[in-house]
């Protein structure tokens, strides 16, 4: 009998999610992936991590407590979330409902199960407009938009959860997740693809006539925005990381996961030049509201505390293992396809 804890992933059929239980896997957990496939993929899971599959939403409480009790789960690290920023602020009931609802629902059902570990997937998107960069932990959380408050409303759920139950978490406020699993089996796959990189090569694979930059008169060195890009196997280790300190120490805490350097949208394109050897078509247009210029975290208290290091902290590393799962898995598509040329959110960039 293996004395490995059995962890619960909610939204492992997913894009951080899925490279967290190849992870776990790779250390000798066991998982069981909790997903309702609004966005995950069922065949990542049945046929790549191999793992049992729960198909269901965390908003299904009688569901969460048989998988309870037919599990001894000893922790849940959970992703289960709608993340798109501009769509939160369209349909912000969706948010408040999936976001804080249904993580509410699973709280309860930890509590009730007796299972008093979580990993929470938080964002830089709490911390709204910079104040002073790079950003600390410590920096006031202000969030601009729906998706941000829905998770800044479960880091305070979290608190009080722990003040009244006891339920210890590690929370991380992920800034841009980017590339792919560095041996090919698992990369990004959504639907709309709200993020700049994949969109980015989406062009460089002619899926796209060209790639938008919104403003290009931004007070940095090349005018464009820059954002904090954390490879997504880095991320990966980080919640091994976190979930060890939370079994181990039993204590709570808060830490920013990403790669302690911005790289400009302009910077991105170029890399993805010379990565891929392909065009890419630029459109250059005005700014939107509500992007901040300059969005990059310090990660040192994750390297302090957890001795988290980012082992692919090169932008032509990150871009280049994204091209080689983007390229495998669109190569064969043809423009229409897709629909349309989606524009590029850099406030869904977090
Ligand atoms: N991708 C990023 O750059 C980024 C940045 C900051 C924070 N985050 C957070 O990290 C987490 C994972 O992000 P991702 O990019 O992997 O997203 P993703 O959409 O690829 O993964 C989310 C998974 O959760 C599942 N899911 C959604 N709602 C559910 C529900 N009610 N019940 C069960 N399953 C449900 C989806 O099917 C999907 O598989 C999210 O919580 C997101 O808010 C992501």
């Amino acid at each position: 009998m293996s004395l490995q804890p059995t962890i619960l992933v909610t939204g492992g059929a997913g894009y951080i999610g899925s490279h967290t239980v190849l992870a776990l896997k790779q250390k000798g957990y066991h998982v069981i992936v909790f997903d309702n496939l609004s966005n995950g993929h069922r065949e990542v899971v049945e046929s790549v991590l191999n793992v049992p599959l729960i198909v269901g939403d965390i908003r299904n409480k009688s569901l969460l407590e048989q998988t309870f009790q037919l599990y001894d789960i000893s922790a849940v690290v959970h992703f289960a979330a709608d993340a798109y920023v501009g769509e939160s602020v369209t349909n912000p009931a969706k948010y408040y409902s999936n976001n804080v609802m249904g993580t509410l629902t699973l709280l309860e059902t930890m509590v009730a199960a007796n299972v008093k570990n979580i990993v929470f997937s938080s964002t830089c998107a709490t911390y709204g407009i910079p104040n002073s960069l790079p950003i600390l932990e410590t920096h006031p959380q202000n969030p601009i938009n729906p998706y941000g408050s829905s998770k800044l409303m479960v880091e305070r759920i979290l608190q009080d959860f722990e003040q009244a139950y006891d339920l210890k978490s590690v929370i991380f406020r992920y800034f841009n997740a980017a590339g792919a699993d560095p041996n090919g089996q698992l990369g990004e796959d959504h639907f709309p693809e709200p993020h700049l990189i994949p969109l980015v090569l989406f062009t460089a694979l002619g899926l796209r006539d060209y790639i938008s930059i919104y403003g290009t008169d931004y007070p940095t060195p090349d005018g464009t925005c820059i954002r904090d890009y954390i490879h997504v196997t880095d991320l990966a280790q980080a919640h091994l990381l976190g979930l060890e300190y939370l079994l181990g120490e039993k204590t709570s805490n808060i830490f920013n996961l990403g790669n302690g350097q911005g790289f400009s949208v302009r910077e991105i394109i170029e890399t993805a030049k010379l990565v891929t050897g392909r065009k890419i078509l630029v459109k250059e247009s005005e700014r939107r509201q509500g992007d901040p210029a300059i969005l990059v975290g310090s990660n040192e208290k994750a390297q302090k505390v957890l001795g988290w290091t980012v082992k692919y902290s090169q932008l032509s590393e990150i871009i280049n293992h994204a091209w080689q799962w983007h390229k495998i898995r669109h190569q064969p598509m043809v423009m229409s396809q897709v629909k349309g040329n989606q524009t590029v959110s850099i406030k869904s960039l977090c």
